[in-house]
């Protein structure tokens, strides 16, 4: 497995596949719910984490809600974010927070983290290589601050 960053382009959105289906299929929608939970986990003591409701432990655990519910769904599973949110509008999303190349990178390797214990679990490496690249090229378009 390689979790390469490639380089992002401010306002450029390369196109995005989706991770592949296996993913979710091995780890299950508790195991991306405790992925989730632990990125989140190490988004709190990291230098990013002003840009999250760390403050507020309701609306922190509700953050990790709705980013498993959104994983879930674009891996195929339970469309659980357009039930609870409507439609994903990423971008449009992250647009009211200030997101720059380092946040990005510091999300990722938040991410970088977590991936290689998921073999230990059962997940095929392919499969943790398709969400890894799946986050590298989709965290791309959440850039929108110089
Ligand atoms: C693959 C890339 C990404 C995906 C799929 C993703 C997904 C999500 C989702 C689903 C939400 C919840 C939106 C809602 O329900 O309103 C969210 C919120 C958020 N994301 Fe991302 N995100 C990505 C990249 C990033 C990056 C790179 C950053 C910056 C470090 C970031 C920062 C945030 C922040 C600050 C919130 C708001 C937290 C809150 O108060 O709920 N995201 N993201």
């Amino acid at each position: 497995m390689e979790f390469k960053i490639t380089n992002a382009v401010m306002g450029v959105r390369p196109p995005v596949t989706k991770p592949h289906p296996g993913f979710l299929h091995e780890l299950g929608e508790e195991g991306m719910r405790k992925l989730v939970d632990e990125h989140y986990e190490l988004i709190r003591n990291s230098d990013i984490a002003f840009l999250f409701p760390v403050n507020d432990e309701e609306d922190f655990e509700q953050a990790k809600k709705n980013a498993a519910d959104f994983f879930i769904q674009i891996c195929g599973g339970h469309p659980y974010f357009n039930d609870n949110r409507g439609e994903p509008r990423m971008v449009g999303r992250h647009a009211p927070f200030r997101i720059d190349q380092h946040a990005r990178k510091r999300w990722l390797e938040l991410y970088a983290q977590l991936l290689p214990q998921l073999e230990d679990k059962g997940v095929k490496k392919e499969y943790i290589q398709s969400f890894w690249n799946y986050l590298d090229i989709f965290s791309i378009w959440m850039v929108n601050t110089k």
